[in-house]
């Protein structure tokens, strides 16, 4: 999809401010700081439209971007983000936890992973949470950029061992920087969403 129209049309704490247009969704998920922010303005062909940080935790709703009015990207807060105190965590918790087990719009998943380290604790209880809600997954390691050509089959390796990934789940290796891996992940979305 080559993207021309795109509008962040809510920042949602509670269900009740969920868009009612019945677009289907496409959550993000991942560790603060992954790069969640970075991939969407790389799929919309924005330089900056979804605010991206080198402070963790920015993100503190989930923000509905609609995108070519035919779908919503949503990014949905970074978990393991230590700063914030133990209720505010919870109260996170809960919002997600809400969303991606009760959204019916929603079409699958996009978990993203630092693709220069095996995947931490939580990111294998994030990947296991959405498998056993039967979530379409697509995993996506980024910074790849980061990462000598010559190493990221090894890394790539590491990411499926230690998430359990089965053959039939894709992963792909991508780069905010580079846009490596942007195609990819645009074809999996467009299954998702049937178009
Ligand atoms: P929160 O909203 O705080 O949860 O973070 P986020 O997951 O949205 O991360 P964000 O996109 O804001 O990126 C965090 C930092 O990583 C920023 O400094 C980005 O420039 C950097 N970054 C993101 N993706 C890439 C990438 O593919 N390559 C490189 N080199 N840096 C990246
Ligand atoms: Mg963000």
């Amino acid at each position: 999809m080559e993207v021309q129209e795109v509008e962040l049309v809510m920042s949602a704490v509670d269900p009740k401010q969920y868009p009612v247009t019945g677009y289907p969704e496409i959550g993000l998920v991942g560790r603060s700081n992954v790069g969640k922010s970075s991939l969407t303005n790389v799929l919309i062909n924005r330089k900056s439209y979804a605010r991206t940080s080198s402070q963790p935790g920015k993100t503190r709703t989930l923000n509905f971007y609609e995108v070519e009015h035919q779908l919503y990207f949503v990014d949905v807060p970074g978990y393991g983000y230590a700063k914030v105190s133990k209720k505010e965590r919870e109260k996170f918790g809960v919002m997600i936890e809400t969303y991606l087990t009760q959204r019916k719009q929603l079409r699958g998943v996009i978990q993203l992973i630092d693709g220069r380290h095996a995947p931490t604790e939580d990111d294998v209880s994030m990947y296991n949470w959405l498998q056993y809600y039967h979530i379409p997954t697509l995993v996506v390691a980024t910074k790849i950029d980061k990462i000598k050509p010559g190493v990221r089959n090894r890394e790539e390796s590491l990411i499926r061992k230690t998430l359990g990934l089965n053959a039939a789940t894709q992963l792909i290796l991508f780069s905010a920087q580079t846009k490596l891996g942007k195609d990819a992940v645009w074809q999996w979305i467009e299954k998702q969403i049937g178009g």
